[in-house]
């Protein structure tokens, strides 16, 4: 049944907060029934439930359980994509921005409106689709490398020393010395925003080591060179032209248009995914920051963004313990910031146990069992629903046709729906890939254009380390140019104050909140490190 598309709203003082916040949770109107004396009633543009299959009923995924995450599954060419699009499409026409990688470029036509096939015709006259029209969605195109989209750029400390880690592969005794690394350079005020920043500071520690060992621990030549190497990998791969500056503003994914229609953010990850680290990791950093960045909402009508996380097995392959518990931290944490994340791969096993358990809203196109660990794959995915007796869903996902799948959305008490075996909604949009004239022509219109376009080099730790010869030993007696932003805020006697020193955390945290300046900020989480650097912020 779809729910009443609107909730009730009434006058506070006649009917309690509680009750109005319950009721906002329960989301239905049955609230009403059981609240006290309501006074006055009129409907607010509560969004729609999102349709997005049908079996022998309409499947909708409820915009207030789409922060309660999502996962899309199947073997190659069963119809991922195609619900990817069909969701994105739905989130975009009630105003909800999404993010989501294109690993194939097919994703691209869901900027321009579909085009009448018999195909489309034959499933909307199926699913008996009486207001199905063709629409594109408003787009915006992101392109680590700057040719495909808008570049997208981080900074070298934004990205942290456990991102680093995994991105250069390092082993425990090297990735402590990055650590070390990062926290002199935090120490003696020196920006790391690009690579040459971390290459210097790497020569620079590497060259003092002796006077740096009593306070920052053994910087071995050995480790230097391994993460000199990788850093030069990593140049090779792009990552030259991702860490840098200027770097993205969150906000600027999460825009409407002037329709109030959310826009879709794509990523080319075309030639990213031949980069797996590189390609993980960004979006890790992206899901962290969107963390740290956004405000608690709790539990939103709708999301302020989803984020589709396609290919996600490159994500948990050979995944360093450490941090698939920071994924399965941030994954549960990131619903109160009203941030859903939908992951899209071809089995469920893909995704460690944990995390799995957190992604509420699912779809299973089909699956092959070729072979017994195929057959085992299956029998564990079926597992993963709440069983319909109509339905022998072990046998159903080798049947599967192609835009044809095992559906179960979060009910709007969040609990997970019988599973259906449902033919996903044909997209409005035009499937397959735009031109890149077409491609071209929107980023020349879009807003962004020029913001990103250009990288800009200020002074940071490169410039600053050219030319100096031996490092303040103890950060006390940096030079005052280099001492910590905040080292007058802790009075003249403590200028610097030693590291770990709760006052100093504490101190340093609420000025980073007031001033909010990003010199401050970026320092700032250097030295407490992000929820993905391994700090102790919650
Ligand atoms: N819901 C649908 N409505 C109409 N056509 C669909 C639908 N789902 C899939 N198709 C058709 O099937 C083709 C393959 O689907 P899609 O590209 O989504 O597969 P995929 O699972 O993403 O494959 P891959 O693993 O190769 O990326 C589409 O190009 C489209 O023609
Ligand atoms: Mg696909």
């Amino acid at each position: 049944m779809p729910r009443v598309a609107g909730i009730v709203m009434f006058e506070d003082q006649f009917w309690g907060r509680a009750a109005l916040q319950r009721a906002r949770k329960l989301n239905s109107l049955r609230a009403l029934a059981f609240a006290p004396h309501p006074t006055h009633i009129k409907f607010s543009d509560m969004p729609e439930p999102l349709l997005i299959a049908k079996s022998e009923r309409p499947l909708y995924l409820l915009p207030a359980m789409s922060n309660r995450h999502g996962l899309i599954a199947g073997a190659t060419g069963t119809g991922k994509t195609i619900t990817l699009q069909v969701m994105a499409e739905a989130f975009s026409r009630i105003g909800v921005p999404v993010f989501a990688a294109d690993v194939k470029g097919d994703l691209s036509g869901i900027s321009q409106p579909g085009v009448e096939n018999p195909k489309i015709a034959e499933r909307v006259r199926k699913l008996n689709l009486s207001d199905f029209s063709f629409a594109g969605c408003p787009v915006t195109f992101w392109d680590v490398f700057g040719e495909q989209g808008h570049p997208v750029r981080a900074t070298v400390s934004e990205m942290g020393p456990l991102l680093f880690s995994r991105l250069l592969n390092l082993n425990e005794t090297q990735s402590g010395v990055l650590t070390a690394v990062f926290k002199i350079a935090d120490d003696q005020g020196l920006l790391l925003l690009d690579l040459k920043d971390l290459q210097a500071m790497l020569q620079y520690a590497a060259e003092n080591a002796k006077q740096f060992q009593a306070q920052y621990g053994n910087i071995s030549a050995a480790s230097v060179g391994a993460m000199q190497r990788g850093l030069l990998a990593l140049e090779q791969q792009g990552g030259d032209k991702f860490l840098g500056e200027p770097a993205l503003n969150l906000d600027d994914l999460l825009q409407t248009d002037s329709q109030g229609r959310g826009v879709v953010n794509i990523l080319a990850a075309d030639k990213l995914i031949n980069s797996p680290k590189l390609y993980a990791t960004f979006l890790l950093w992206l899901l962290s920051e969107l963390f740290e960045k956004l405000p608690e909402v709790g539990d939103p009508e709708k999301p302020k963004l989803v984020f589709f996380f396609d290919e996600a097995h490159l994500l948990f392959s050979d995944l360093p313990k450490v941090i698939e518990d920071k994924v399965h931290q941030v994954v549960r944490l990131v619903r109160s910031k009203g941030v859903g994340v939908f992951f899209v791969t071809q089995n469920p096993t893909d995704v460690p146990d944990g995390i799995l358990g957190q992604l509420g809203n699912r779809v299973q196109h089909a699956l092959r069992a070729f072979t017994p660990k195929d057959q085992k794959a299956v029998k564990a995915a079926a597992q993963t629903f709440r069983p319909n007796p109509d339905v022998n869903v072990e046998q159903a996902i080798l049947e599967l046709a192609v835009g044809e799948a095992l559906v179960s959305f979060l009910d709007e008490k969040g609990a997970p729906e019988i599973v259906e075996r449902a033919l996903i909604c044909p997209p409005r949009s035009q499937i397959g890939p735009i031109t890149p004239e077409q491609r071209k022509q929107i980023m020349q219109n879009s807003v962004l254009a020029g913001v990103y376009d250009t990288m800009v080099d200020r002074e940071s730790a490169y410039e600053r380390l050219k030319g100096r010869a031996a490092p303040s030993a103890v950060p006390q007696q940096a030079d005052p140019a280099s001492k910590p932003w905040y080292g007058d805020l802790l009075g003249s006697g403590s200028a610097g104050g030693r590291r770990g020193d709760s006052l100093v955390e504490a101190m340093a945290k609420s000025a980073a909140r007031t001033m909010g300046s990003s010199l401050g900020r970026q320092i700032v989480r250097g030295v407490l490190g992000s929820l993905l650097g391994g700090g102790s912020r919650r």
